[in-house]
């Protein structure tokens, strides 16, 4: 494993300059392999040993490198085989025998799922509560391509977090309050059918919103019959409240249904509504604390600026009174402060809310709330044409029904495509991988063109390709059940093709561990993508049916230990493996 010769170098460094071996360990970094199997496996950067004040940070830094590279040669072993000075850095080689065997070793111990997860690496990393709320779509109105993608990548968030052994609460925190239950409550009546909402309540829920927003739009008894109905709500008249819960209730449960299908849950469905109340106690403690000022209309704004002269000012009351989706926002980061203790929470939106968290996270220092130095908000980019067949999409349901219709058209048109027991199943989570990869493959902060064919191509960098490759290796498993045995010998994977996907196994801590660093999923994505384009060639390379024993048995394990690293970071990504297709 990488831990164990990470351990053995930074020993060995640590003898030779006579430090803790800990100071080494962030210093060195497995080697990244492009197509051919690299020299070194691993290596040190001098700069980081300067830095960290391990070497002077003065004089020649390759004259330094040298002598420091001589220095350790001198200290020979068994485990580093050859020690060489590179450009600022010293290349460290390994047996490549007991790269193969410590590499591997993990896999016959039924720790397949562990893999990579108890490196060093992550003792550097606090450990606690994480909150993650994300998803978050509006009740009755679209649920849009950003809900999509704060969704994925919320998801993403906390499979990371928990599998590095945080405890992590998943919240979704639902547009379930505002004007728009004004108009749906005042337009239920007119065009709303008990019927069509028991059967399609998403469908009917947004229909009726758009009738009655563009009644509205010319008829001024619509927009009073609106405010109206909106002030009994607020005013908690029963009627009104009975009819919004219900809206609020079937809404819930038809997402329950379409998370199921992407792979996700939550453990709160939390909401705009749940704040309502505290919203204004908020504001008397942002009053009490002087913080509130009154501006001409009579709306109530905190002061953003630095220099103190409202420049720069954020509005948490409207001059009627009422609250703003900030000042439920103030009062929601409180109260789950409260409730849960969390140690960090993480809000996934798109970047059009950058300003949102700015000014929400900067009322909360300015309020003595320090916490607020660990709440973080994950913005990301947009999605341009985000369309289906049938034209617009308007609910999270059109695209997956989208992408497993074209998916399962697509493996019936494949001369490859074995024959399954249900085909829409697994044709949705394929299908669901490709919008995966395909949204995660940069970085989030980009925004990037929605495109059906190049997503779902099956020999591109796609979530498809990945399926297929992991549905290759569980094959070759199944078909060689009887000779995969306990032992291996690791003296037989020295050739080029296994050496390099040892080499790349080797990186996959540091690949979670940057992931954990930068919330990005694109490293992660890349690493997979890579060791499924390593185990296709070696798939082809090193046939396991016709070689000697202990020949298959060795690459069997190799193939497994692929497969299981692809299977578990493919799990972190929210994607489900399929084991045929
Ligand atoms: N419902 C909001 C929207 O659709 C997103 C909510 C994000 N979370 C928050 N705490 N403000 O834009």
């Amino acid at each position: 494993m990488a831990c164990f010769f990470r351990r053995r170098i930074a020993e060995k460094l640590g003898r030779t300059l006579q430090q803790s071996e800990e100071a080494f360990i962030p210093a060195l970094s497995a080697v990244p392999v492009f197509k051919k199997q690299q020299a070194a496996d691993f290596r040190l950067s001098v700069s980081t040993l300067r830095i960290s004040g391990i070497l002077p940070s003065s004089g020649d830094i390759q004259l330094q490198t040298e002598d420091l590279a001589t220095r350790l040669k001198q200290d020979a072993d068994a485990v580093v085989e050859d020690i060489s000075a590179g450009c600022a850095v010293i290349n460290f080689r390994l047996n490549r025998t007991l790269l193969a065997q410590k590499t591997l070793e993990p896999f016959g111990k039924g720790e397949d799922d562990k893999f990579g997860l108890n490196s060093e690496l992550f003792k550097t990393l606090k450990r606690g509560t994480t909150l993650v709320e994300y998803s978050s779509p509006n009740i009755a109105k679209k649920f849009h391509a950003g809900h999509l993608r704060s969704t994925i990548i919320g998801n993403f968030i906390a499979n990371l977090k928990q599998s590095l052994g945080n405890r992590v609460i998943r919240m979704n925190y639902l547009g379930d309050w505002g004007m728009q239950f004004g108009l749906l409550g005042a337009g239920f009546g007119q065009f709303g059918c008990q019927e069509k909402l028991k059967q399609n309540p998403l469908q009917h829920l947004f229909e009726v919103y758009v009738q009655v927003n563009k009644e509205a739009e010319h008829d001024e008894d619509v927009k009073q019959a609106a405010r109206d109905f909106f002030r009994q709500l607020e005013q908690r008249e029963s009627e009104a409240v009975s009819l919004w819960q219900k809206f609020r209730e079937i809404t819930v449960d038809e997402y329950q249904q379409v998370y199921k299908r992407l792979g996700v849950h939550f453990d709160i469905y939390s909401g705009e509504s749940f704040h309502q109340d505290q919203a204004q106690e908020v504001v008397q403690q942002l009053q009490s604390r002087g913080l509130l000022k009154t501006v001409e209309n009579g709306a109530g704004v905190v002061d953003l600026s630095p220099a103190g002269d409202m420049s720069s000012v954020c509005t948490v009351l409207r001059s009627d009174g009422t609250s703003l989706y900030i000042t439920r926002d103030l009062a929601a980061a409180m109260d789950r402060t409260e409730k849960h203790h969390f140690d960090e929470m993480i809000y996934v939106t798109d970047k059009s809310q950058v300003n949102h968290f700015h000014q929400l996270f900067q009322i909360l220092l300015a309020m003595g709330h320090t916490w607020a130095d660990r709440c973080h908000h994950v913005p990301f980019g947009l999605v341009r044409g985000m369309k289906t067949r049938s034209g617009e999409v308007v609910f999270l349901e059109d695209v997956l029904d989208e992408a497993r219709a074209r998916m399962l058209h697509n493996m019936s048109q494949a001369k490859t495509t074995k024959e399954m027991e249900n085909p829409e199943d697994t044709a949705e989570k394929v299908g669901v991988s490709a919008l995966i990869v395909q949204d995660f493959k940069g970085p989030l902060l980009s925004d990037y063109t929605f495109d059906w064919d190049r997503m779902l191509q099956a020999r591109g960098d796609t979530g498809v390709f990945l399926q297929y490759t992991h549905a290759r290796l569980r094959s070759l498993m199944w078909r060689n059940e009887g000779v995969e045995a306990a032992t291996f010998d690791p003296s037989l994977l020295l050739d080029q093709a296994s050496v390099v996907i040892l080499q790349h196994l080797l990186r996959y801590d540091e690949v979670l561990y940057q992931s954990a660093q930068d919330l990005q999923p694109k490293h992660l994505v890349n690493y997979l993508l890579k060791l499924s384009h390593m185990s296709a060639s070696a798939h082809r390379e090193l046939p396991v049916k016709g070689s000697p024993q202990d020949v298959a048995q060795a690459r069997l394990r190799l193939f497994s230990a692929a497969c299981s690293v692809l299977a578990n970071g493919m799990r972190i990504l929210g994607i489900t493996p399929v084991d045929r297709m």
